[in-house]
């Protein structure tokens, strides 16, 4: 059955879930400058929930102590492949073994090569070799200088490791420490943290390509004032996240927010909703998937003042005359099948949500509709949905918007027709 308009208020903020719970890493750090942000790293890893092993080469230790790596890992650092601790004196077996993966950042331009050419002179590099391929990934993150990255030999070894199943989380572009500027620098320890994150996530969205509007849309009065709503943008941007670690390609289309990019999403950003309806036209047939999370402003002034409206010398407030806004949903939702992706609506409703959603759901003529409680739920972290289908409803139970929007993209993987790309 589903829920109570009034049972879906009752959500209490949330914390985000612990995204690395229970996951073990292998953190390898190779020697170059930017083992100073494996520390961090190491933060970020245990508080996302993981138990991390620091395993350090001898180069490594010229950047950074094991002590430092230690106290923040809460574990003795291994570097020797002769260190006797481990009974069996076995530290390259036992480590590879426990690990849901190896992560090795810094990854120096010799540690790749020694890589790809499967050298085992010393505990990392052994421990890459003898690790378990089919359940243990190896994670790579490359750091050094841009020419040493884009020299013919590293683009081969990278190119070897890459075809043996390695997984490279970047590297950047931008400032380097030698000074030069360029491709090579590690990703911050936050972006590593978010790219383990996303690797662990199903690939449920694989080959897809998916189009989300966010945000509220802003509609001038003047040059200084305008017709607004309290839409965060939250929702939408956890769904642009959840579909790019499922795997596709994503491009979100945000009205004025504040919000950062989620990893390895297009962003488009516009202002009113004629600009959010030009931005998403063209680029409607070009996805597979179209999610409407917008609150787009249902009416606009029909005339935008160019100079601000002065209230010296006026006798009466102004009237401002509106004008009603195109339907971006309604109107991809129109589009000849063959241009036309899969649209997915939300409704923010104050009251009676569920006779709301159905009704807008055959209104707008998309397969499914997610409804919540609007005013309940904008600016806030945690939401509970309802999904309207033309077969009945499920209830979302309240969670944070991230954990929410990875169900929401589990639902529509579920639903897609196959011909979606
Ligand atoms: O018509 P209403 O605003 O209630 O419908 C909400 C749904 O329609 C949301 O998915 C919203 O993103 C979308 N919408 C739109 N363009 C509009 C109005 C709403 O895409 N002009």
């Amino acid at each position: 059955m589903a829920p109570a308009p009034e049972a879906l208020l009752e959500s209490r903020p949330m914390s985000p879930p612990l995204e690395l719970q229970g996951k073990h890493i292998v953190l390898g750090l190779s020697g170059g400058i930017a083992c100073y942000k494996a520390a961090e790293l190491t933060r970020e890893l245990v508080k996302a929930g993981a138990s991390v092993q620091v395993v350090m080469t001898e180069s490594a230790a010229q950047f950074i102590t094991p002590v430092t790596m230690q106290a923040l890992s809460n574990r003795p650092v291994f570097s020797d492949p002769w260190d006797a601790r481990a009974p069996n004196n076995m530290a390259h077996i036992n480590l590879s073994r426990e690990a849901d993966a190896v992560l090795v950042a810094p990854a120096s331009a010799d540690f790749i090569a020694r890589l790809a050419s499967g050298r085992a002179d010393d505990l990392l590099g052994l421990l890459c070799l003898a690790r378990p391929i089919e359940r243990c990934p190896l994670l790579l993150a490359p750091a050094m200088n841009r020419e040493m990255w884009a020299h013919p030999a590293t683009q081969r070894n990278v190119a070897q490791v890459v075809a043996d199943g390695g997984v490279l989380f970047g590297p950047a572009a931008g400032d380097q420490a030698c000074g030069e500027v360029g491709d090579g620098r590690m990703l911050e320890a936050a972006e590593l943290r978010d790219e383990l994150i996303a690797f662990f996530q199903p690939k449920l969205l694989a080959g897809r390509r998916v189009l989300v509007t966010a945000g509220p849309t802003f509609e001038a009065i003047d040059p200084v004032r305008g017709i607004s709503n309290h839409s965060s943008g939250k929702m939408g941007f956890a769904i642009a996240r959840a579909a790019a670690e499922a795997g596709a390609e994503v491009t979100l289309v945000a009205g004025p927010v504040q919000l950062p990019t989620p990893r390895q999403v297009r962003r488009i950003d516009v202002v009113s909703a004629q600009q959010m309806f030009d931005a998403v036209m063209p680029l409607a047939p070009l996805h597979g998937i179209f999610v409407a999370t917008a609150a787009v402003a249902d009416w606009r002034p029909a005339q935008a003042g160019t100079r601000k409206i002065k209230k010296d010398g006026q006798a009466a407030a102004p009237a401002i005359a509106l004008t009603e806004n195109p339907d971006i949903l309604a109107a991809v939702a129109a589009l000849p099948a063959a241009q036309r992706p899969w649209c997915v609506g939300f409704a923010a409703e104050t009251h009676d949500l569920l006779t709301h959603a159905r009704a807008k759901r055959v209104r707008k003529g998309v397969p499914l509709i997610v409804g919540n409680l609007g005013p309940a739920t904008f600016g806030r972290d945690d939401n509970s949905l309802v999904l309207v289908d033309a077969d009945g409803e499920r209830e979302l139970p309240a969670a944070d918007k991230l954990t929410l929007a990875r169900a929401l993209v589990a639902e529509f993987a579920r639903r897609l027709p196959s011909s979606a790309t």
